[in-house]
């Protein structure tokens, strides 16, 4: 097994921060007056609502997900959407004009994007024909300067699962940071690998609102990790990246836990429906399997479905230029009434 030493791979520069301290992470207690901040002591327009500060570490958030995701707090830190966590771990991490990340393509596209900002090399192993990880070109594609993976399971834009003895190899093989990204998992019928923090030091795993509770708009992500790893988010992060509004309806949100499994059950339900509906069309040649809420569709002619599509006011996403997914088009799971929409201009298409 590949040691894992977090001091070996964080950068130099953020060893030796001493991060911005603010008022509110610097007093704790039952004051009254708060003269520390430089608010509006009158208030706001808003009923006075919002001239504090937010909590910087989120706390009353972080519980109520740690009693939902059965991870502890100190394992816990939120982003402004889980794309805040992946460019915190490319800042902290990799060396600018030095080292790199490796990803599996076809994947999510901000991995690649947030290193090009940061001006972080994108080494990459394609997935299998099967969109598996492929281990043995993978042991090609590290070298001494790949400092983090980025693992997306269930992955978009294919929809599957990748095998957790794949990312297993990668976790015990790997002395970087192994990031899973579970955007997904919500409608994934395996466990989190969140619950397996304590067996390897170098794991990130990566959540988010944006799916299973329909919290697109809101903008919060999760990272769950060794509190050495949680430590170093918190030290670069900006102090207040989580607004006070969306403090208090993300821990609304999270209080009507039945509500989003509802809804979660629906779409899966609806995904099924889609998936043997789709059978019907000669022009779709292959559905892939979906562990997400969304299909992977490869189709006779992906820019012509698509732009039909758009002509009935319907969009998908065509991701033909992804490697791998020549005249694929991906299909969000959408309400039974636009799945019925989808599915009776996709009749019309035939004729
Ligand atoms: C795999 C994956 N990760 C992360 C994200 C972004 O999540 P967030 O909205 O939390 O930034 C997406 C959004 O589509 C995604 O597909």
């Amino acid at each position: 097994m590949a040691e894992f030493i977090l001091d070996n791979i964080l950068r130099n520069n953020v060893k030796k921060l001493v991060p911005y301290s603010s008022a509110r992470s610097e007093f704790e207690g039952d004051a009254q007056i708060f003269l520390d901040a430089n608010e509006n002591s009158l208030g706001s327009t808003l009923n006075n609502n919002f001239h504090r500060y937010p909590d910087p570490l989120q706390k009353k958030l972080k519980q109520k997900l740690s009693t939902i995701k059965n991870v502890p707090v100190k394992n816990i830190f939120v982003g402004n959407g889980s794309d805040e966590a992946i460019d915190l771990l490319i800042r902290a991490f990799c060396n600018p004009g030095a080292d790199n990340i490796l990803i599996f393509p076809p994947t999510y596209g901000m991995y690649e994007v947030s290193a090009e900002i940061n001006d972080v090399a994108v080494n990459k192993v394609l997935l299998t024909e099967d969109y598996q990880l492929d281990i043995e070109a993978i042991k090609d594609g590290i070298n001494d300067n790949t400092k983090i993976i980025f693992v997306c399971s269930p992955n978009n834009p294919t929809g599957n699962l990748l095998k957790s003895e794949s990312i297993e190899w990668l976790l015990k093989n790997f002395n970087g940071i192994v990031v899973v990204d579970e955007a997904y998992i919500d409608f994934a019928p395996i466990q989190s690998w969140s619950q397996r923090l304590s067996e390897f030091p170098n794991l990130v795993v990566m959540q988010t609102l944006s799916k299973a509770w329909g919290l697109a708009g809101l903008r919060i992500g999760f990272a769950y990790a060794s509190t050495e790893i949680i430590h170093v988010f918190n030290k670069i992060k900006p102090p207040y990246n989580i607004s006070e509004a969306t403090q208090q309806l993300a821990l609304e949100a999270l209080q009507n836990e039945a509500q989003a499994k509802e809804k979660t059950n629906v779409l899966i339900q609806q995904k099924e429906r889609l998936m043997k509906d789709l059978k019907q069309f000669d022009f779709i040649r292959t559905i892939y399997p979906s562990d997400a809420n969304f299909i992977l569709v490869k189709v006779e002619d992906a820019k012509d479905l698509y732009h039909y599509l758009i002509s009935k006011t319907i969009v998908v996403r065509n991701r033909s230029s992804q490697p791998l997914c020549e005249n694929s088009l991906r299909i969000t799971v959408g309400t039974p009434d636009e799945n019925e929409s989808l599915l009776t201009a996709l009749k019309n298409y035939e004729e």
